[in-house]
């Protein structure tokens, strides 16, 4: 059965109906036309990108550039999912001027249907002009990847009162700033409610417990590809590496002794043969 497009204003009404929302990372296109036939509702292009693919050790380096060319790789397989572009460290702080450039960049080159970007109060002017050029934005805050050099690791964020307090005020003023949904990353799963509660737009968590309105994990992580720490809020619904790996060795191995490839994976030049009806097989 054909599904209907994912909309902002869809996924908006999501949280009203009381519609859990599924949420995944993907950065290709045959990656993307699986998780958008598996039925997940927002696929996002996220700047995890420079870790899961591009072997960086933090989400910091990774460009707008090389952003891009992975919206676009998305962008053009989905067929009913909504396709949130990750704004990278740096695109958006300088000025809001320079964010609504770069966020419009991932609408108009990268076909994207929204971008998200990393921070609370102290982006808010960021959001508001990205959203007054009619940009969609979804928020993110606790756990920023992209401050990390000042939380000095992935620490855990809002344990404390003050930093309770600092997440719940930053919620609302990304909802007032005119976010359309907010990501919560890595806070405990009691504070992540009381937003959920307290905010009129969907939350999206990501290690912040089962009362959000949605959920989102990185798709290496799921299928048990990615290498590095895996935290304890993923959930690994396949172990892929080991089979890749096994795969890769058995080629290795045939191409080397000689068993890859046989007479029958290869062609003939009989006129009669069948592989001549072939399309593949030439003139
Ligand atoms: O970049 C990303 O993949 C993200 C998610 C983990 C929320 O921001």
């Amino acid at each position: 059965m054909e599904r209907k497009r994912r909309t902002v204003p869809g996924v908006m009404r999501m949280k009203r109906k009381g519609s859990k929302i599924a949420m995944l990372t993907a950065y290709d296109y045959p990656t993307a036309r699986l998780a958008d036939e598996a039925g997940v509702d927002i696929i996002l292009v996220g700047d995890t990108l420079a870790m899961v693919v591009l072997g960086y050790e933090t989400t910091l380096p990774v460009t707008m550039d090389e952003m891009l060319c992975h919206v676009r790789a998305v962008s053009r397989a989905r067929a009913s999912a909504l396709v949130v572009a990750d704004m990278p460290f740096m695109s958006f702080q300088v000025s809001p001027s320079e964010a609504v450039k770069n966020a419009g960049r991932m609408i108009k080159e990268g076909g994207a249907d929204a971008v998200k970007l990393e921070g609370g109060r102290c982006v808010a002017s960021a959001v508001a002009a990205i959203t007054n050029a009619k940009i969609p934005v979804m928020g993110h805050i606790g756990l920023t990847p992209q401050a990390i050099r000042r939380f000095g690791g992935y620490r855990v964020q809002g344990r404390s009162e003050e930093g309770r307090l600092g997440i719940v005020d930053d919620a609302a003023a990304l909802e007032e700033a005119g976010c359309f949904s907010i990501v919560l990353e890595g806070i405990p799963w009691n504070l992540a409610e009381e937003i959920t509660g307290k905010v009129g737009i969907p939350t999206i968590g990501i290690g912040a417990g089962p009362h959000c309105d949605g959920q989102v994990l990185v798709n290496h992580d799921i299928l048990g590809l990615y290498e590095g720490h895996v935290p304890k809020f993923v959930r690994k619904y396949a172990d892929l590496r080991p089979t890749i790996l096994k795969a890769f060795s058995d080629y290795v191995h045939d191409v080397k002794s000689g068993e890859f490839p046989t007479i029958e994976e290869s062609y003939d030049n009989a006129k009669d043969s069948k592989k001549d009806r072939d399309p593949e097989a030439g003139d």
